[in-house]
């Protein structure tokens, strides 16, 4: 029987703030500087919002192996890896010498090259619900492609997403993403929230938001808008609110009803692909999906993203019925990245290498918080896990709101300044690449036990 958990003392997590901020300052003022100066000719100074941080964000300059070096020259082990996009590491030599040919060889033909079938042939021998599959450049665009395939299969136009999944940036998922406490309405039947301004008012008419662990309001959503939903779409472990893994049979449940009522169930493996398992999340739930979504991961550092499912469904992508296009699709550069990543370095040991480093980073934090009763709770699944700042596990968004995001940045900045880089904005996870050692993991377990040593003292 575990102790009751501490209280933390505000004004620690403060002190450490204020102290960590500035000693960051002190360390990084190139980065500083270059986004002052970045933030005439870029909005927020950066290319991706998720990128602009504060205090501000780490301007990089290289990366090698597990290893990331910031434009002050500052050393850190990467935990971040381009938001888990890169389970390979960085600059793996095989990789490396593939890519230096195939540049050689002409970066883009828009003309299919021989890779395109033999990656699509490898992403059917991985992933279960793959028979057929097509490639884009990003995990936007394989979500946004994949419910337009769900809704011309299907029928219909209205889609149902959870809350807190995160699908990318196109107009039908950024849907309640992260809605405020104000705007997102009962548990059990939420709001569709924008998550941004410029989405058309009449999206969230076809955007159904559902909460995630609850198959009963997922049945009556779908009931409520019987013959209108064409599919649900989600992350089957949520990873844009730290992680938060499915209840036992939860997969199970979303599997049969969305079966009953006639609805395309679409995966979206983006982060999930080749991180938790070889095989996604379908070698670890005995459950299949109609549609499954990647991207991140299985291109090797390049861009990618693929959808893809049974032929009876991905048939309809032809000129008449579905239209799947795109200049980069299909890429030499990142078919060539995804195919020599998937099949040559990949191996089942670079795998189990990759899966027992996290298995081990996520046993060494429940060991440090066991042993100082701290308010957190570990989630962890294959090469990803994530301290959540909070007691119990958290089963569904709303828990999001309990988590202490002050306590959150003190963490983020004590483990910057000390060589663990982190993902920044507090949602994201460890992802660890079958280049990361045992130093880096013994490391990384030294720094988060000063971390809490400091919050205890
Ligand atoms: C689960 C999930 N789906 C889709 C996306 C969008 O991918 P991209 O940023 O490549 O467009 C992300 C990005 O973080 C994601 O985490």
């Amino acid at each position: 029987m575990l102790r009751e958990p501490i209280t933390i003392n505000p004004k620690i997590v403060e002190e450490i703030v204020v102290r960590e901020e500035a000693e960051f300052r002190k360390r990084t003022p190139r980065s500083h500087e270059i986004h002052e100066r970045a933030k005439t000719s870029l909005p927020m100074g950066v290319s991706s919002s998720f990128q602009a941080v504060p205090p501000y964000p780490l301007f990089i300059s290289r990366a090698e192996g597990s290893h990331i070096w910031d434009y002050d020259g500052n050393e850190y082990t990467d935990f971040h890896l381009a938001f888990g996009s890169l389970l390979v590491g960085h600059s793996h030599p095989v990789l490396v010498e593939a890519l230096r040919e195939q540049l050689g060889n002409g970066s883009l033909y828009s003309l299919p090259c021989p890779e395109t079938v033999f990656l699509a042939e490898e992403m059917a021998r991985r992933f279960a619900p793959i028979e057929q599959v097509r490639f884009c450049n990003s995990g936007t665009e394989a979500t946004m492609d994949a419910l337009r395939l769900a809704r011309a299969h299907v029928g219909r136009d209205k889609i149902v997403k959870i809350e807190g999944s995160y699908h990318g940036h196109h107009d039908t998922v950024m849907m309640s993403t992260k809605p405020s406490v104000d705007a997102a309405g009962p548990a059990d039947r939420p709001n569709s929230v924008p998550a941004s301004k410029g989405i058309p008012s009449n999206v969230k008419n076809n955007t159904i938001v559902a909460p995630y662990n609850d198959a009963e309001a997922l049945e009556r959503i779908l009931t409520e808008h019987e013959g209108e939903v064409a599919a649900v779409i989600t992350e089957a472990v949520l990873m844009n609110v730290g992680i938060m893994l499915p209840d036992e049979g939860y997969l199970k449940n979303l599997r049969e009803i969305t079966r009953r009522h006639g609805v395309l169930l679409i995966f979206d493996e983006v982060k999930t692909g080749v991180t938790v398992a070889p095989g996604g999340i379908t070698e670890l739930y005995p459950v299949e999906p109609d549609l499954i979504c990647l991207a991140k991961s299985i291109g090797g550092g390049m861009p990618i993203g693929a959808f893809g499912g049974r032929e009876e469904v991905m048939r309809h992508i032809n000129h008449e019925e579905v239209l799947h296009l795109g200049t980069f699709n299909g890429n030499p550069m990142s078919m060539r990245a995804g195919l020599v990543t998937l099949t040559q370095i990949f191996t089942p040991e670079a795998h189990t290498h990759a899966m027992g480093l996290s298995k081990q980073l996520g046993e060494g934090y429940v060991g440090i918080i066991e042993e100082y009763d701290m308010p957190m709770h570990v989630a962890q699944i294959g090469a990803k896990g994530c301290a959540m700042f909070r007691y119990e596990r958290a089963r569904n968004y709303r828990a999001w709101w309990d988590i202490d995001m002050h306590l959150s940045y003190a963490y983020w900045l004590f483990l910057a300044n000390r060589g663990i880089l982190f993902p920044p904005g507090f949602d994201d996870q460890w992802t660890i690449s079958i280049q990361h050692t045992q130093a880096d993991i013994d490391h990384h377990l030294h720094v988060f036990q000063q971390f809490v040593l400091e919050l205890t003292k």
